[in-house]
């Protein structure tokens, strides 16, 4: 099982939802969040040049998915999240150990198996 998260921006949450949905990718957790991804930006002051770091509104997605649906899910985010100008954002692939589903106690690729017309 993976993790993955991804950092996007604000303005492609439906299509990267609609995407993922597509995908069949259900289980998630959003969040906004300031993120700044490495680009300088130069700004002059009085006393010279100085490099600013700037941050800008971005939304995670935090996304548990057993190992078959890792590329899928990728997938899903690049072509729904990528506009092609600096900025579109990044996905990050972490290992899980281990996964509990809080109602039954079923554990693992279990849990991130999705329960039909389950609400919440
Ligand atoms: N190394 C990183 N660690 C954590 N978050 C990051 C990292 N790089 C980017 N992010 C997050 O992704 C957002 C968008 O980053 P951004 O797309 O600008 O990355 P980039 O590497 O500069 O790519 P690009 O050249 O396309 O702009 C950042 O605002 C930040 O929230
Ligand atoms: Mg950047």
């Amino acid at each position: 099982m993976k993790l993955i998260v991804a950092i996007v921006r604000p303005e492609k949450l439906n299509d990267v939802l609609e995407a993922l949905f597509k995908a069949e990718v259900r289980g998630l957790t959003i969040s906004r969040v300031l993120g700044h991804g490495g680009g300088t930006e130069r700004v002059e002051t009085y006393r010279g040049t100085t490099v600013k770091m700037g941050l800008y509104e971005k939304v995670k997605l935090e996304i548990g998915v057993s190992d078959a649906f890792v590329e899928p899910t990728i997938r899903a985010i690049l072509e729904s999240a990528r506009t092609g100008e600096v900025g579109d954002g990044k996905i990050f692939v972490l290992p899980v150990e281990k996964v509990v589903r809080i109602r039954t106690g079923e554990e693992d690729e279990a849990a991130v198996t999705p329960v039909p017309s389950e609400p919440g």
